[in-house]
């Protein structure tokens, strides 16, 4: 229905990489990346020891490059190995020439930037790990990380690391409620968390709702409060202590010595949505981790050593772990982290840091471009851009609009644009176009990267012919080391198998929909399960089910995702009241501030309709197709495929007689 968002299919248009970024790219042509490629495919283990040993630091090495099941699910690499993910990330630095190099430039919600070295990072890191332990935070522990896009998020994450912490961040637009359930699913012991944070002008409370989660959360035992607009907030005495006091106390000494753990301990846990229930957390291990997002962030965004990096990303999600932490930092790159949002204080400013300071890469997601594109030209036009040479694209499928747009308005056809695809379970990069070699096809994701096997399975469960353009289902073959290890609190792996591993048995299942063409590209079609990616951000439709349904008036509802010209999709709630409610004209509103309760404001429906009944099958099951192609204005039966099974039609005709006019 909206031209403007569809993704494309093979055939369309190709562009061959530009001179200027092939004369500096690491890789140096097509050729280099097909015979590395088959040596990480035909030798896995001997690629990836050899990687392992160029990208990281070893303590002891390993006595195992890898062991994996599929089918029992299980996953080790370079098990026996000892490291450290910060001392990665940091110590390194201090002796390989980097001391003085910017690490972190943070720039603030007025426009203030701030520099610190990887040196000012190490005091930092190393101060704050003292902190924590003085706090009887153990290896193992589990620290909860809820900041906004403040540089102590950074410190934080890293000061775990080193002291063999789990950490997990959890994204500070989430409401107090969905960071109670991160609370107590994680048995976090210490929050690291903000009086307030800044965002676009406006200040959003996160003690407060800290405040508010903690009442049901009692294993945190302390709370560290960073302040960022130093107002006055409660502070509970002998559970809540102010960061810069705690980090400034005499005591408390800026080294603290490395705890090497195994290359398979824990690093973090992300909560992520799925098909069903709550969010499931996300396991990442030390140093299959570290090697996947620092060997990605040398080749797809080839970075130089006087480069600076900019990722637009929250450190809340994947993204902004892998690709404004980890993977820079581990190969001594200069990160941006900006606090504000993309309109403020005008459309441009993503173009203006940029230029004020000299950005060489460019990360960001298809949302904001499809909206600074309506923005208008004038916006980039006003600014400089000729520093950039990589831009990137992450988090759903690039309509061909928005990455033309990309690739002449910002990038000013010359820069190669690495549309990235990859997810909260994959670690790192899985498919990408890698810059100066690859050739460009707006919207494909493009070639896996090193080490990924992927398999496009058909309706029949078998690999679908490479360039016969059928759809299939995205699934990877063989272990790479950034994937996820697990579920946390998942005995026996049987959700970690059930979700991922038991669709295609012996295959890990991405939930994405797929075509593979002749030249090998791959492009997505979006999610197949139960999953809506609103600019960017994964939604569980089953988690906004359960905020409505909590509604007393409320007797069911389906939420479902719908093409947006914007956000990628819009989320559409059906509801369903109990027998004899009448609907109150601000029901609507009332719905939507549940879900925010509940979850956050990126979750809340763009439409609500009130229907009868749910079309549904004789066993009982939801037609959900049904209720997709409505919320997509496709009122025609005969497009809405087999209604044979529903027990009654005409609940479809009620759903298409009251669709709200958009
Ligand atoms: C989608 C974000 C198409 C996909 C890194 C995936 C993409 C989900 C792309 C993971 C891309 C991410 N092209 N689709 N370049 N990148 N996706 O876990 O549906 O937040 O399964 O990780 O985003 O979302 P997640």
């Amino acid at each position: 229905m909206n031209e403007h968002h569809t993704p494309s299919s093979p055939g369309g248009a190709v562009y061959e990489p530009t001179e200027y970024v092939h004369e500096k790219s690491w890789l140096t042509s097509l050729e280099q990346y097909q015979e590395l490629y088959q040596q990480s495919v035909e030798d896995p283990e001997t690629f990836w020891a050899e990687q392992a040993k160029e990208f990281l630091y070893w303590e002891k090495p390993w006595d195992k490059v890898l062991e994996w099941d599929f089918d029992d699910p299980h996953i080790s690499w370079f098990a026996g190995g000892k490291t450290n993910v910060a001392y990665n990330c940091v110590d390194r630095h201090l002796h390989d020439g980097r001391r003085n190099k910017a690490a972190i430039i943070w720039e603030s919600d007025e426009r203030k930037s701030k520099v610190y070295t990887y040196q000012g990072v190490y005091n930092r890191v190393c101060r704050l790990a003292n902190v924590l332990k003085a706090h009887g935070v153990k290896k193992g522990d589990v620290v909860a990380i809820y900041l906004p896009m403040v540089p102590e998020a950074v410190f934080s994450m890293l000061a775990c690391a080193r002291i063999g912490a789990i950490h997990t961040v959890v994204f500070s637009g989430f409401s107090a409620t969905a960071l109670r359930d991160r609370l107590q699913a994680s048995q976090a012991k210490v929050l690291i968390t903000a009086d307030n944070g800044v965002r676009g002008g406006r200040i959003n409370p996160l003690k407060a709702q800290a405040d508010e989660a903690l009442l049901e959360a009692p294993s945190v035992k302390t709370v560290i409060v960073v302040g960022r607009t130093r107002q006055e907030v409660d502070m509970m005495p002998g559970r809540d202590v102010y960061y810069h006091e705690e980090v400034s106390r005499d005591d408390i000494s800026s080294h603290c010595d490395v705890e090497w753990v195994d290359a398979e301990d824990p690093l973090f846990i992300l909560y992520t949505s799925g098909s069903t229930g709550k969010p499931k957390g996300i396991v990442h291990t030390t140093a299959g981790y570290l090697l996947g997002t620092a060997m990605t962030s040398k080749y797809t965004f080839d970075i130089r050593d006087d480069d600076v990096y900019f990722c637009t990303a929250d450190v809340g999600w994947i993204t902004g772990h892998s690709y404004i932490t980890y993977g820079p930092m581990a190969i001594g790159a200069t990160s941006i982290v900006f606090e504000g949002v993309p309109t403020y204080p005008d459309a441009g400013r993503f173009w203006d840091i940029v230029a004020r300071h000299g950005v060489n890469q460019f990360y960001t997601a298809p949302t904001a471009i499809r909206s600074l594109m309506r923005s208008g030209d004038e916006f980039p036009n006003a600014h400089d851009l000729s520093s950039l040479r990589v831009i990137g694209s992450v988090g759903e499928p690039i309509n061909p609009a928005a990455w033309e747009w990309y690739y002449h308005v910002i990038g000013h056809d010359r820069c190669s644009v690495v549309d990235t695809w990859w997810q909260t379970e994959g670690g790192a990069h899985m498919l990408t176009t890698i810059p100066g070699i690859m050739k460009m096809k707006p919207s494909a994701a493009g070639l896996p990267f090193f080490g990924m096997q992927p398999v496009v399975m058909n309706s029949e469960k078998e690999p679908s012919e490479a360039a016969t353009g059928e759809e299939g289902r995205l699934c990877i073959k063989f272990p790479w080391p950034s994937m996820a290890r697990g579920i946390w609190d998942d005995p026996g792996n049987a959700r970690f198998k059930e979700v991922y591993f038991s669709q295609y048995p012996g295959l890990y299942f991405s939930g994405d929909a797929a075509v593979c063409d002749e030249d090998g590209y791959i492009w997505l079609k979006g999610r197949v399960d139960d999953v809506i990616n609103v600019s960017g951000h994964r939604i569980g439709t089953a988690e906004i089910e359960a905020s409505l349904n909590s509604h007393p008036e409320v007797a069911e509802s389906a939420v479902v995702g719908f093409p947006h010209e914007i956000k990628g999709e819009g989320i559409y709630a059906y509801v369903v009241l109990k027998d004899g409610v009448d609907p109150d004209p601000g029901l609507d509103q009332i719905l939507a501030g549940l879900v925010r309760k509940n979850i956050g404001p990126i979750a809340k429906p763009d439409v609500t309709h009130i229907v009868n009944e749910l079309p549904k099958t004789r066993s009982g099951k939801i037609m959900r197709r049904i209720l997709r192609k409505v919320a997509a204005g496709i009122t025609d039966k005969e497009q809405y495929g087999d209604l044979s099974t529903l027990v009654d039609e005409t609940v479809v005709d009620q759903i298409i007689d009251t669709r709200p006019h958009k």
